[in-house]
């Protein structure tokens, strides 16, 4: 990679401790993501995404591995320093009620982010407050309202301008337009988009749908069971998907079948995600995975270099790249 990366997370793992045992949330997880670009972060629920996103927040300490953000170690951060990170990385959630006041104006909201800060004055918090409804596609009326008036997606737009309130250089959205009707999710990943031009920011994109991420990531990783088990360009992730796990993915949202024996012909994902505190022997979505042969049960792959800045961890990539290309023909 080229330019100096904005932020560098370096195998990273977090685990938990629930009912006596340990639950591997993150397990050595590394990526990297330049200024202005966005990484689409993928997986079904629970397989650690939120876990990820609150470790490059600082909210929760990694217990393994280093995260670099501006080329600062985050672990060794003075106090200041961390309060500036504080408005440097935003998050945006599914739920952005949530992480509203239901007594407090939405106009009174985004000022009070930046008031918490201490940015600007008064006068000219609330210029700027007026400025980002604007710029969020809001009306200035809206200032007046309180959450429970707004709908998700007003909400969310809301979320958006109290996050850049504070002039972040990366924005974690969770999951962001989950919750929304499809018609709202395009309109809000369109505007994430048109603010990213303008402002130069950088994303972490959190979905549990490929096609949700794949509009505005410049790289996808997908992870499963707290492990990153395929990376790449988006483009080249939607053309070369090499995991099996990440042909499932797509084909669940790529493929409609058009006659029952093509049914039978694409691979569907089988069974549910297995308990993360008694994960599988050897490659943890081999109960899953339809190649699985014996090396996957017994010995965990490591992640093979695919093509440029596209790895998989699967003992089967030949294998299934070769599928991929019979398929395709
Ligand atoms: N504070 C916690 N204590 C114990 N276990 C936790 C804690 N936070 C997360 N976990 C566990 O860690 C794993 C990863 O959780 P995480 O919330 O990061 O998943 P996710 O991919 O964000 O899921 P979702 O799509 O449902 O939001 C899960 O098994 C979860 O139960
Ligand atoms: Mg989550």
């Amino acid at each position: 990679m080229s330019a100096k990366p904005l932020l560098r997370v370096e195998n990273v793992s977090k685990t938990f401790r629930v009912q006596g045992k340990k639950l591997h949330a993150i397990e050595n997880v590394s990526f990297t993501l330049e200024a202005g670009k966005t990484l689409g972060l993928v997986g079904e629920s629970g397989s650690g995404k939120s876990t990820l996103g609150r470790m490059v927040l600082r909210l929760l300490e990694s217990d393994k591995g280093k995260i670099y953000f501006d080329g600062a170690d985050l672990s060794k951060l003075s106090k200041v320093k961390l309060r500036a990170l504080r408005r440097d990385m935003q998050i945006i959630f599914q739920d952005p009620k949530a992480s509203l006041s239901p007594r407090m104006t939405v106009g009174d909201a985004i000022e009070d982010a930046m008031a918490i800060h201490k940015l600007g004055t008064k006068a000219s918090r609330r210029e700027r407050m007026t400025e980002l409804l604007e710029k969020v596609g809001l009306p200035a009326e809206i200032q007046y309202a309180y959450p429970h008036e707004l709908s998700g997606g007003q909400l969310q737009r809301v979320g958006i301008a109290r996050a850049l309130s504070l002039n972040p250089k990366l924005i974690i959205c969770d999951e962001p337009v989950s919750a929304l009707d499809v018609s709202i999710q395009v309109q809000v990943i369109q505007l994430l988009r048109d603010l990213q031009k303008e402002f130069n920011l950088t994303y972490i994109f959190i979905s549990h749908n490929l096609a949700v991420v794949e509009y505005l990531s410049d790289d996808i990783a997908v992870l499963y069971l707290g492990e990153v088990v395929e990376q790449a360009p988006a483009e080249e992730l939607f053309k070369t998907p090499t995991h099996p796990y990440t042909q499932v993915l797509l084909d669940s949202i790529l493929r409609v079948p058009e006659s029952p024996e093509q049914k039978q012909e694409m691979v569907y994902i089988q069974g549910e995600v297995p308990s993360p505190l008694n994960p599988p022997s050897g490659c943890t979505f081999h109960p899953r995975c339809p190649y699985a042969t014996d090396i996957c049960r017994s010995a965990k792959p490591l992640q093979r270099t695919v093509a440029e800045c596209h790895v998989a961890a699967c003992h089967r990539v030949e294998e299934t790249q070769n599928l991929l290309m019979v398929n395709a023909n």
